[in-house]
C-alpha cells in the first residue's frame, strides 16, 4: 500500500524532533520532509544522531507532501500554515496559534491580531477524547496544549456530569523541555537543578484553552479556574492535580470516592490512551508514550474532588497526540505508531 507523504516544519524544537522519531516509526507513514532554520542543509542523522537511520537532509522549506506538521512557535505557526491550506493539504499545528476560537482572546493573550481569524472557526481543537468525530474530517487541527491536555482529560468526566461546583483550581508542574530547546536563563542547569518554582502566576497562555474546552462541556454558570504552572527539574513529563467542590448528592466518603472512580472509568472506557489508575501515577508512569493517567479521589475530610493526571509532554502533551490526530484525519487506526509502553523507571 502507497504511504502517505509526511512532512515537519521545524524539526530542529523539541516537539518537532519528537514528531520525526514517531514518523520514522510509523508503518503508514513515510516521513519525506523536514525544514528548520538553524540546520538546513544538513543531515538530519548528523544533527540528532538518535535518528540515525533517516537519509533526510533539513530544508528551508517542506518538499511536495500530502500532509503537514507545523512544529514552529506560536505567532510564526500562522503565517507558515495558511500557504498549506490554501494548496490543499491537511495540516496538525503544534503551536497555540489556532486553538482559541474566539480571534479577541488570543489577541489578549498573545498581544498579537490574529492574522486568519476567519480560520480559527473551522479549526478543530485537537483532543481526541472530546472532538475525535469533528478531527476526522477537519483540515486543520489546533494540537492542544500540554499542560491544557492533562488538565481537561482531568476535568472532562466530572464536568460532562455535572459534579463540580463553579471553581476548579488546577495545580501543574512540567519538566524543563516544555519550555522547549530555544536557550534561555531560567532553564539553565544551574537554575534548574535541584529547584521548583512556580510562574506565570499572572495567568499561563494554556488557561483561556483550558477555560475553553471545559466550558463546552458545562451546560450552567461557567467555571472560574485558577490555574499555577511550576517548573521542575526532570526532563519531560507533568504532574497536575486539580481540586474542585462536589455539590449535588455525591457522597464524600470511601463510597463517593468509589463511584467518582466508576464515573472516570465510565467516561474513558473506550479510550485507547487514557486510562484510571488505582494509585496516584507518577510521571515516569507515562514517559515515552501516548498515556494519560488520571486518578480520582475524594478528600473526605472537606468533601473536595481530587483528580491527579500525568502525560509525557513530548508524546500526549505534544507529537504523540498530534499523530494521534493525523491517524485519525488520514483514516488510518487510532492507535497505529503509538502503541509503546512508558519506559520505566
Ligand atoms: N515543548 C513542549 O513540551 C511542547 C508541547 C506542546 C506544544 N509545544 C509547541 O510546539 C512548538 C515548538 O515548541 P518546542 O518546545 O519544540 O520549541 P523549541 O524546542 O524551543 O523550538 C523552537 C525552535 O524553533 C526555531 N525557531 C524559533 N523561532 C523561529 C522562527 N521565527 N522561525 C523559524 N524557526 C524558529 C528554533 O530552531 P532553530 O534553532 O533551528 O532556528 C528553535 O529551536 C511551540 O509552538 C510550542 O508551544 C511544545
Amino acid at each position: 500500500m502507497k504511504k502517505f507523504k509526511i512532512g515537519i516544519i521545524n524539526v530542529t524544537g523539541y516537539a518537532g524532533l519528537e514528531l520525526a522519531r514517531l514518523l520514522i516509526q510509523h508503518p503508514q507513514v513515510e516521513l519525506t520532509s523536514v525544514t528548520g532554520r538553524s540546520a538546513a542543509g544538513k543531515k538530519l542523522n548528523a544533527v540528532f544522531p538518535h535518528l540515525a537511520d533517516s537519509n533526510l537532509i533539513i530544508e528551508t522549506e517542506l518538499d511536495d507532501v500530502d500532509f503537514a506538521f507545523s512544529a514552529m512557535p506560536h505567532m510564526e505557526s500562522a503565517t507558515v500554515i495558511l500557504p498549506l491550506l490554501e494548496k490543499g493539504l491537511k495540516v496538525v499545528d503544534i503551536s497555540a496559534d489556532f486553538r482559541l476560537k474566539d480571534a479577541i482572546e488570543y489577541s489578549k493573550w498573545y498581544n498579537r491580531t490574529h492574522p486568519s481569524p476567519q480560520i480559527l472557526k473551522q479549526t478543530v481543537y485537537g483532543l481526541p477524547e472530546l472532538h475525535r468525530y469533528q478531527i476526522v474530517d477537519a483540515r486543520l487541527v489546533a494540537n492542544p496544549g500540554c499542560y491544557s491536555t492533562s488538565a481537561i482529560l482531568a476535568l472532562a468526566p466530572v464536568m460532562v456530569k455535572g459534579l463540580i461546583g463553579n471553581y476548579a483550581i488546577i495545580d501543574s508542574k512540567s519538566g524543563v523541555s516544555g519550555a522547549g530547546r530555544t536557550l534561555s536563563l531560567k532553564t539553565h542547569f544551574a537554575e534548574v537543578n535541584e529547584d521548583v518554582a512556580a510562574y506565570a502566576l499572572e495567568g499561563h497562555r494554556h488557561l483561556p484553552e483550558i477555560i475553553q474546552e471545559l466550558n463546552l462541556l458545562k451546560s450552567e454558570k461557567s467555571l472560574s479556574i485558577t490555574f499555577v504552572p511550576h517548573l521542575i527539574p526532570i526532563t519531560r513529563g507533568i504532574l497536575t492535580t486539580c481540586y474542585a467542590p462536589l455539590i449535588g448528592r455525591t457522597a464524600t466518603d470511601k463510597k463517593g470516592a468509589a463511584m467518582i472512580k466508576q464515573i472516570y472509568s465510565d467516561f474513558y472506557k473506550d479510550e485507547p490512551f487514557v486510562k484510571v489508575t488505582s494509585s496516584p501515577p507518577h510521571t515516569k508512569h507515562t514517559l515515552g508514550s501516548n498515556l494519560c493517567l488520571v486518578y480520582p479521589t475524594i478528600d473526605t475530610r472537606t468533601g473536595r474532588l481530587i483528580v491527579i493526571s500525568c502525560i509525557d509532554n513530548l508524546f500526549k502533551g505534544a507529537a504523540g497526540q498530534a499523530i494521534q490526530n493525523m491517524n485519525l484525519m488520514l483514516g488510518l487506526p487510532e492507535t497505529t505508531g503509538l502503541e509503546a509502553l512508558a519506559v520505566y523507571p
